[in-house]
């Protein structure tokens, strides 16, 4: 298994000459901080088996998202939103967190209660079943339903799925009998609002961000580093790949979250 003092990172801080003196100030940073941020993306659950949106084998190389997870097709043609997000629930619900969520639930432990947050882009509910606690969706969550006529809302568990799921019939509201939408920010849809106020608060107060498996192609959750950045916090990044904003971290440790995120928790407990 690959040290963390081999791991390929590009050092952007030029005030880092090594790898060791690395490790030890993220540890020092991670421990001396009031408020530490994980920023992650769909990267971070791969290798629990859950395909991203970008890349070789993203997602949206095979669909066009306007189709089938915008809000003006689900508007027109819920059956076939609901055809994709039927098969992304059944994915999910048989999937479980990797070792990069699980290191992530318990460097949060090592923090003083709301030291530790993750801002999450992904839908799939693998940091909570991780053990995190301190989790915002900022793109909602695939298990949630919701009505865009009269706002009822009903949260399920991964493990609530196989009950109401029933791929030939569309979800109704009990309120209003309208098709109901998948609790998920689609295409054309704003960021919910308490949880974007809340991300950028926390981000704009954090001393040390960490950011996961994400292109950063998004907006405006690709916004948060930046506001991270202006409160002088630390930056890092995971991800096997560069991303347009890898020139503002402070690191960038090009490997797999599942590899990476364990060799940092075994760095600081
Ligand atoms: P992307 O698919 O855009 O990016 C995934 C990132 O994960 C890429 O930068 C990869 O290099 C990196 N990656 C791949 N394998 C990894 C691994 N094992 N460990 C760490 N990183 C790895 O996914 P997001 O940035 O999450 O929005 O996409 C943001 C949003 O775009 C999604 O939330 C979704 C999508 O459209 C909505 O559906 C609203």
């Amino acid at each position: 298994m690959l040290s963390i003092d081999d791991m390929d990172m590009e050092k952007n801080n030029k005030n880092i000459d090594d790898n060791n003196e690395l490790t030890l100030k993220l540890k020092k940073t991670f421990l001396d901080s009031s408020r530490v941020v994980f920023l992650t993306g769909a990267g971070i659950s791969k290798e629990s088996g859950i395909p991203t949106f970008r890349g070789q084998e993203g997602l949206w190389r095979k669909y066009d998202p306007t189709k089938i997870a915008s809000y003006s097709a689900f508007v027109d043609q819920p059956s076939l939103v609901w055809e994709f997000f039927y098969s992304r629930q059944r994915l999910i619900s048989l999937s479980s967190f990797n070792t990069a969520h699980e290191s992530i639930g318990k460097l949060e432990k090592i923090k003083k209660p709301h030291g530790c947050w993750v801002l999450t882009q992904n839908i799939d509910g693998l940091h909570q079943r991780a053990g995190s606690k301190n989790v915002i969706e900022l793109h909602g969550n695939i298990f949630g339903v919701c009505c865009i006529n009269c706002y009822y809302k009903k949260n399920y568990s991964h493990s609530d799925f196989f009950n109401y799921y029933d791929e030939k019939k569309l979800p109704i509201c009990h309120n209003c009998s309208k098709i109901l939408k998948p609790n998920v920010v689609l295409f054309e849809e704003p960021l919910p609002q308490d949880e974007w106020r809340e991300a950028i608060r926390l981000s704009s107060s954090c001393d040390l961000m960490i950011i996961v498996g994400t292109s950063l192609n998004v907006s405006p959750a690709n916004m948060l580093p930046n506001y991270a950045m202006d409160n002088g916090a630390f930056l890092v990044e995971i991800n096997p790949e560069p991303t347009w904003l890898s020139r503002i971290m402070d690191v960038s440790i090009r490997g797999n979250a599942s590899n990476v995120l364990p060799q940092i928790l075994d760095s600081i407990v």
